[in-house]
């Protein structure tokens, strides 16, 4: 009996491997490389917490303002823009330090509700074919279950595995049923988005990036297992927070 398992267990073992990478719950999972430069507004935060240090994604939304997830919030953020391999040094790549961090006033890393956080840069930069603004949706503007996004970020991409280039994914954006199954979830303040069946989605490291609809910041990468569906913190909720706060800042 017990040899009959183990034969089962060396037949079955390596036919896992053959499975098509959807099987694997969890990557910019079911994504790939991203063309080079193709998300100018894309930047990537080295964040200091105490004696640890984790990154996210983030995103330009004015010269001097990046927009990420209140969860990537720590001592010191070192923003990376105009990058594709952020373990090279492109000649594209700008490095700033963020001098102010403002999460929600509201964020709450219990119930992970209001997952947004603006960053000011410690200085203008330049806007060029690597450096971008990307605009904000407008309040309120709603999104529809069934519109296709798209995720990037350098998370990881399956469970474990990570990567030095930008990955990219199309997901869906999904009814609030699919993601009320996490107790958590406030269909208000956040958004379900993923393919459940290709299994795409975003993954650990990817928070703070954007989830682009119809060239719109529509989302956050904010909260959710190693597979879909994931939780995006919904932008359009908080465009007078942003536009105000930005207003406040400003010289
Ligand atoms: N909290 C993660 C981060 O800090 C993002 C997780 C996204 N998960 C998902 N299934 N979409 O990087």
């Amino acid at each position: 009996m017990a040899l009959m398992m183990q034969l089962l267990i060396l037949v079955l073992l390596p036919a896992a491997f053959l499975l098509p990478p959807a099987a694997w719950a969890g990557e910019i999972i079911g994504g790939q490389e991203a063309r080079p430069h193709s998300r100018p507004h894309m930047a990537y935060l080295e964040i200091q917490r105490g004696q640890n240090s984790f990154h996210c994604g983030g995103f330009l939304v004015s010269e001097n303002f990046v927009l990420t997830a209140a969860h990537c919030n720590g001592d010191k953020i070192k923003v990376t823009l105009g990058a594709h391999n952020i373990r090279r040094r492109e000649a594209s790549q700008v490095v700033i330090r963020a001098v102010r961090h403002i999460p929600h006033p509201q964020y709450n890393n219990r119930t992970k509700n209001n997952d947004i956080m603006l960053l000011k840069l410690d200085r203008k930069v330049t806007l060029n074919n690597y450096v971008k603004t990307i605009s904000l949706p407008a309040t309120n503007k709603t999104i529809k279950p069934g519109d296709v996004c798209n995720v990037a970020g350098w998370g990881r991409i399956g469970c474990t595995s990570t990567t030095d280039r930008l990955q990219e994914v199309d997901v869906e954006v999904l009814e609030n049923e699919e993601c009320q199954t996490y107790s958590l979830y406030n269909p208000t303040t956040m958004l379900c988005a993923g393919d459940p069946k290709k299994g795409k989605d975003s993954a650990q490291g990817d928070s703070g990036g954007p989830l682009v609809c119809k060239g719109k910041p529509q989302g956050i990468v904010s909260w959710g297992p190693c597979h879909p569906p994931g939780v995006y913190t919904r932008v359009s909720t908080f465009i007078t927070w942003i536009q105000k706060t930005m207003k406040n800042l400003q010289p």
